[in-house]
């Protein structure tokens, strides 16, 4: 993150209308612009944490979470870390073309990481929008998603949110 951060202000620098548009890059990565990266982003600017929390409060494009259709959240704490949580991370990447914290570009899906959903037991698991999915592998991720794309086919207003065991 930090590294993205300084590689930006190269490309704007630090004069206070780089602001904006350092924010808008980092929040179009990351989905979210956390503290750290506020934090960040004051020190290079030489501005205060709370300048840069107030332009991220007011602006709300800078502030509201982008995400898909499908918010689809790996547990990566560590029962299901150790129950094989990389193998399912990789699979969902490579399926959708995206990173976690990303947003595939027609919007449909987003990938996110989440603390402990409570079946540490039957890791790895995974939430769709609210659905929670056990026992994930890489072969799942994979029917999950047709899944979830079945029911984007199917649903006649595209603003709604699907879920994909609605239509099996
Ligand atoms: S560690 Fe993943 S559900 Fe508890």
């Amino acid at each position: 993150m930090q590294e993205e951060i300084d590689e930006l202000i190269e490309q704007w620098g630090t004069e206070h209308n780089a602001l904006i548009p350092v924010l808008q890059e980092i929040k179009k990565r990351h989905a979210v612009i956390n503290s750290f990266a506020m934090q960040y982003v004051a020190d290079r600017f030489s501005i205060s944490p709370a300048e840069v929390y107030g332009v991220v409060s007011f602006y709300s494009f800078l502030r509201e979470e982008n995400h898909g259709k499908f918010i689809i959240r790996l547990c990566r704490t560590i029962s299901c870390d150790m129950a094989g949580k990389d193998a399912v991370r990789r699979q969902l990447e490579n399926d959708l073309g995206i990173k976690f914290g990303e947003v595939t570009p027609d919007g449909k899906f987003s990938l996110q990481w989440a603390n402990c959903v409570g079946v540490c037991d039957q890791g790895p698991a995974i939430l769709v929008n609210e659905q929670i999915f056990t026992q994930v592998t890489p072969e799942k991720v994979h029917e999950i998603i047709q899944a979830c794309e079945r029911v984007y086919e199917n649903t006649p207003d595209s603003a709604k949110k699907g879920h994909p065991n609605d239509h099996t």
